[in-house]
This record gives C-alpha cells, structure tokens and sequence, in this order.
C-alpha cells in the first residue's frame, strides 16, 4: 500500500467516530484531506452525517464548504464531541508533534474544545520519542531571533520557514536536534518564551485515539 492509500484508509475510519448530526472539528494536512473526502461521500448517501464543522484554517475551510458544510466559527462553539487531525509524529502515549502544515495555533484552539481527540496518521508517525521531525513553533516576527537562541541552549537549531506566513500573521521556526522525553514539561515551559505563540509539541491536548495506517489495516491505539 502507498502512503496515500493508508492515509485514505485512516480518513475513512474517523468516520466511525463522528456521530451522525454531529459539529465535528476538523484539523489540517493530507491526512484529513482525506478524511473530508470519506465526509463528502458519507453526505451523499445521508445529507444529514454531520450538523457542521469547526475547522483549524483556511485550507480545510475551503474544502469543508466546497463540499455544502457549514464552516462555524470556533468562537460559536461552546463544545465538541470529537476533533479529528493528523500528526507529524505520534508517540505510544499520544502525545504528537504537529504544525507542519503551519496550522498549529487553530489546531490547538480547536482541539482544547473537543472532548476527544481523533488523531489519523500513517505507521510512519509513530516513534519512540518526540523530536526528529524538525518541532514546529509559531513565533510573532520580531521574537523570532530570541527564541532561535533559546532553542539553542537546550541543544536545537531552529530556523524561520521561509515563505511561510500562518493564518495568524505570524512566523514558524522549525527546530531540528530536539529528544523530547517529558512533552508535558517541555510544552508548559517553551509556551511561556515572551514571543511564542504556540509550540507544536500536543500534550495538554493529547490524542485520546489514534488510528494508525498500517499495512495490514487500521491499527487502533488508545491512550
Ligand atoms: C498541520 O499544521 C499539521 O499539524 C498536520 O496535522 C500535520 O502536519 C500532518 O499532516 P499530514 O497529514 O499532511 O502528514
């Protein structure tokens, strides 16, 4: 099986954990592109699958409403029952590192109101340990030097992405060389660097499933 095919066969298997007429959250990437496809389908056999969407940017919004889904603002939502994403690395307790789409500000608003988060990924997001895929960080422009500088004391080198402006107005440093054993720890401490907004490491609002693209099938792993 392609990447590809692994990443449709996760997107159709959140559908099982979307209740119908739901307002479901919806993440950012190619996985979940995936996964508003299976959505697009399902609401052409039941126009009525799903009540809405809230969705963590511009891109999934485009293909949400591309498809008839009302797009609500998060702002309107008081809650959800289920916040469906991908990941750039998941570990075997749920915690991942996301942003590579450079989404990771709404992601994280949009999952802190789901009770549970739904994280869909291909076997190849699964590690050990956090940290080899370069750590997203969303960073107000003129911090973006002094925050590279304290990456580099805890043994990281960051770098601003170029061309890359998120939703937000903001810029995103990428840090690569990081082993994060406490994600926990390490978010609560960098989310308090004068100038980030958002570090990508997802512990607080850790996947609570993860349905992992294998081969073989769907593999689920709950936390
Ligand atoms: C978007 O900012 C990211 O957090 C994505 O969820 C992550 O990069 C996974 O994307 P893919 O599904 O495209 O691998």
């Amino acid at each position: 099986m392609t990447q590809d095919e692994l990443k449709t066969l996760v997107g159709r298997a959140a559908l099982d954990y979307v209740t119908p007429g739901s307002i479901v959250g919806v993440g950012t990437g190619s996985t979940v592109d995936k996964f508003i496809d299976a959505l697009g389908e399902a609401l052409r056999a039941d126009p009525k699958r799903v009540a809405g969407a809230v969705s963590s940017s511009v891109r999934s919004t485009q293909r949400l409403e591309a498809l008839g889904i009302p797009v609500l603002p998060a702002e309107q939502v008081e809650g959800l029952g289920v916040y469906i994403d991908g990941a750039d690395e998941i570990d075997h307790r749920g915690y991942m590192i996301k942003g590579g789409g450079a989404a990771l500000t709404r992601e994280k608003i949009v999952a802190e109101l789901a009770e549970r988060f739904v994280c869909i990924a291909d076997e190849s997001k699964l590690v050990q340990v956090l940290g080899k895929f370069p750590l997203p960080v969303e960073v107000i422009p003129m911090a973006a030097a002094q925050v590279i500088r304290a990456f580099a004391k805890l043994g990281g080198a960051g770098r601003v992405r170029e061309g890359v402006t998120t939703d937000n107005g903001n810029v995103i440093v990428d840090v690569s060389g990081l082993s994060i054993a406490d994600p926990a720890a390490f978010e609560a401490d960098v989310n308090q660097w004068p100038g980030v907004v958002t570090v990508g490491v997802f512990a607080r609002n850790r996947a609570a499933v993860c349905l992992l693209g294998t081969p073989a099938g769907v593999r689920t792993m709950t936390f």
